[in-house]
């Protein structure tokens, strides 16, 4: 059955997905993920108590985090089905943002594979319709809350009021596609600031979320002023700008296989430079069964991935689950 899903899903992405302008894409796959049942089907999860992992201190049945980009509760409550340890929900602002306008989502081929860029823009419904709009939800596995913003007060005010719909809450001040938030790693003092902050207004584990683009602040100044905080796991990490002209911001975000690279090494030295002190989730460019096994061997905790799931699909997850068992026979 999984098979068949993997093979009915290569020729849906080849034959129809990576052939629609990408709106008509977008909207087509998260019509099927909104109806489409999958998440009944057992073939698409693994279960096996050798899987599971604790992230500051929830457990999760197994390490595979779907990324943030998702904001329907719908999709999140399929998702939470379709193998994940944990899924992670879109960042919220305090208020409505209509994000950029199209196009603000292309494809890419790049060397290593099939990516995308974006300039999303945090098109999001806002912290009171969301609150709303995840009361209802159940957590079949854990649910991260993410929260961005453009000042320490608006990250507290979104931290406070999702905290208690997820399990642990993440903080993006690392997406490339609002300026603002872009600028956090720049900004050691504030951004001291920014963490004190949202320790303050939960008691849940905190995931500090950062850019790739920042190698040598997140290692100087974010990870240190994260751990001084009392926040001890980071997400490395979010996509990497790029100058993209078919965008309407002419830049964006560049996610999939051609981050892997740099996922991994960064894994490597955050591991070697802070060691047990810091929990790390893994992100960009894992979409196959080998990457996420690398990272997850390289000291990682857990590993997460969005662009895999449209480009590789639902079974995927289950693949990389297959071989993680496999590799603690
Ligand atoms: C369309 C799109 C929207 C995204 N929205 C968010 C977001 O709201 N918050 C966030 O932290 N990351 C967001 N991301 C980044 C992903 O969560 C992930 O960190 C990044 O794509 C790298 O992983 P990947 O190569 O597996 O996709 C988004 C990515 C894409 C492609």
């Amino acid at each position: 059955m999984a098979h068949a899903v993997d093979l009915l899903y290569r020729a849906l992405y080849r034959g129809v997905l990576a052939r629609l302008p990408e709106p008509a894409a977008i909207a087509l796959g998260q019509w099927g993920l909104r109806h489409l049942p999958l998440d009944h089907l057992p073939a698409l999860r693994r279960a096996d108590p050798r899987l599971r992992v604790s992230l500051g201190g929830v457990s999760l049945p197994n390490p595979l985090i779907l990324s943030s980009m998702y904001y329907d509760p719908r999709i999140l409550r399929r998702a939470m089905g379709l193998g994940f340890g944990a899924v992670t929900a879109k960042s919220i602002t305090s208020e409505p943002r209509p994000g950029h306008p199209e196009p603000n989502l292309v494809r890419i081929e790049t060397p290593e594979g099939p990516g995308l860029v974006n300039c999303n823009g945090f098109r999001n419904p806002g912290l009171e319709a969301y609150r709303r709009a995840l009361a209802g939800l159940p957590h079949r596995v854990p649910l991260i809350v993410a929260a961005a913003g453009e000042s320490a007060a608006e990250y507290a005010r979104v931290v406070a009021g999702l905290e208690a719909f997820g399990d642990l809450v993440e903080i993006n001040i690392s997406s490339p596609n609002t300026r603002l938030v872009y600028a956090w790693s720049e900004r050691p003092a504030e951004l001291r600031d920014l963490f004190r902050a949202v320790r303050a207004v939960t008691a849940k584990p905190i995931i500090v979320k950062v850019s790739p683009d920042f190698r040598e602040q997140n290692e100087a100044h974010v990870i240190p002023a994260a751990l001084n905080a009392g926040i001890g796991i980071v997400n490395w990490g979010n996509t990497r700008r790029v100058e993209e002209p078919r965008l309407s911001q002419r830049a964006g975000g560049l996610s999939g296989p051609a981050l892997f690279a740099a996922t991994l090494d960064s894994v490597r030295r955050v591991v070697a430079r802070f060691g047990a002190d810091l929990e790390i989730i893994a992100t960009g460019g894992i979409d196959a069964p080998d990457k996420a096994r690398a990272v997850l061997d390289a000291g990682a905790t857990a590993c997460a991935y969005f662009t895999g799931f449209i480009t590789r699909g639902p079974h995927l997850a289950r693949s990389i689950l297959d071989a993680l068992v496999d590799a603690r026979r």
